[in-house]
């Protein structure tokens, strides 16, 4: 098959890693792609959001299939276009990327479904938001309801920070129109759990569990990111209650999908909190996290061409996927100042010392070749993911070969999966 992968980041040079393992691949294009990804395919100087581009380089190069990682494309109907000239393309329509791309739909699909979440109000207009959230002595978490690169919600203690969150998104439009609309909900407590599905409109299948790190700090501190680490298993997601979030959650959901004429195909993204009373919804993502799909990827045995093959075609019961029993860490490098602004350009050196460590993959994100070397070019730059007989062993070794890379400014959690240690 010849296969177009579309993003950049870290989530998809390890699906592309991945797919370039494939028997039945023979050609793989990256758009645009990264260093990293370059190794495994050939990279092509078209932007993820460039759906014209896309579309016609998909059918000049008579490409088979067309995997699409991030949220952006898949929002603006990339596989709408591509499926109505004949492509096969992995990932949900943008009607049923709304379950994503609309915080505020993703709450009306849950509700309409009565799938767990936290209670929620919904406003358009800022005065009526802050009037709500004054008259509440409870903390709440203040989320635009559009794309906003992970960084769109606020955890707010105290009620006058939720009005200013608000502010910030509605007034100032700190996210621009994603922020016209905000949903304020209530503040759940528990551990968070990333619980990735392939889906091909009917069948479910669940991939292992997995573990972010949203905020940018130790102890989960300070900002939210896009995410500062993964790892998978989640050992809080015990057989049990993969079984709950499967019959609570993701059945109801894709149920729900197809009788709001939204078919769901593709990989469904649930961020779930662990809360005492049962697993609860944050968010739901309409494609592969990223960390996540990092470690997630280094224990999957199975083809994934083959598996999102049977996906496009909604064939997903005829496939088994197979999973390496040993855990998964993913440390990520991230350039001085992100989530904020960073410079770029930093030359990184040691990735290949890194590299030749045993069960050791660095799967690149924002950097760029420049005069033959690597330097850094985004704000997440590496997702150093390392495999072990346990979670320990597998954190030690990512940090062994974190140990060895350097760039100016680089900056990581060193925390990362001592919430599945304690
Ligand atoms: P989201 O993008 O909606 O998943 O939110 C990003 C992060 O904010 C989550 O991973 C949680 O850490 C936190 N968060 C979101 N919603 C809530 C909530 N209702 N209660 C507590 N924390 C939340
Ligand atoms: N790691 C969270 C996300 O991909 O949105």
């Amino acid at each position: 098959m010849k296969v177009l992968l579309v993003g950049s980041g870290g989530r998809e040079h390890a699906i592309a890693w991945k797919l370039s393992q494939s028997k039945q691949l023979k050609q793989l294009y990256i758009a645009p792609g990264n260093p990293g990804t370059a190794e495994v395919g050939i990279n092509v100087d078209i932007a993820d959001t460039n759906l014209d581009g896309l579309v016609s380089f998909a059918k000049d190069k008579r490409i088979d299939l067309v995997v699409v990682g991030p949220e952006d494309p898949l929002a603006a109907g990339l596989v709408n276009r591509l499926e109505s000239e004949g492509i096969l393309a992995f990932g949900p329509t943008q009607e049923a990327a709304r379950l994503e791309a609309d915080k505020a739909f993703a709450k009306h699909i849950m509700r309409a479904n009565s799938i767990p979440t936290a209670e929620a109000r919904i406003f358009t207009h800022y005065e009526d938001a802050k009037m709500y959230i004054a008259s509440r002595d409870e903390p709440v978490v203040v989320k635009a309801a559009g794309l906003a690169k992970g960084k769109g919600v606020f955890v707010c203690d105290d009620p006058a920070d939720g009005i200013l969150a608000a502010e910030k998104i509605m007034v100032n439009k700190i996210f621009g129109d994603a922020g016209s609309t905000i949903v304020v909900e209530d503040k759940l407590l528990g551990q968070e759990a990333s619980i990735l599905a392939f889906v091909d409109g009917r069948t479910i299948y669940v991939m292992e569990s997995a573990q972010d790190h949203k905020p940018i700090g130790e102890q989960d501190t300070g900002p939210n990111t896009g995410g500062m680490g993964a790892y998978s298993p989640a050992p809080i997601v015990t057989d049990a209650l993969m079984d709950q979030i499967i019959r609570e959650i993701l059945v109801p959901l894709v149920d729900g999908m197809n009788r709001n004429e939204t078919p769901y195909k593709g990989v469904l993204y649930a961020g779930l909190m662990i809360t005492p009373g049962g697993p609860r919804v944050l968010e739901f993502n309409a494609r592969f996290g990223d960390p996540e799909t990092q470690p997630i990827l280094m224990r999957m045995k199975s083809d994934l061409l083959e598996v999102i093959e049977a996906v496009c075609r909604g064939r997903l019961s005829e496939v088994t996927v197979e999973w390496d029993p040993r855990p998964a860490v993913c440390v990520v490098m991230a350039s001085k100042g992100y989530p904020d602004a960073y410079e770029k350009g930093k030359v990184i050196t040691g990735l290949e010392a890194a590299a030749r460590l045993k069960d050791v993959k660095i799967f690149h994100a924002g950097t760029a070749k420049r005069d033959g070397q690597i330097v850094t070019a985004g704000g997440r730059v590496l997702g150093v993911t390392a495999m072990g007989q346990t979670i320990a062993d597998a954190k030690k070794r990512a940090y062994e070969a974190v140990s060895l890379i350097h760039f100016e400014g680089a900056y990581y959690r060193r925390d990362i999966a001592d919430k599945a240690l304690r």
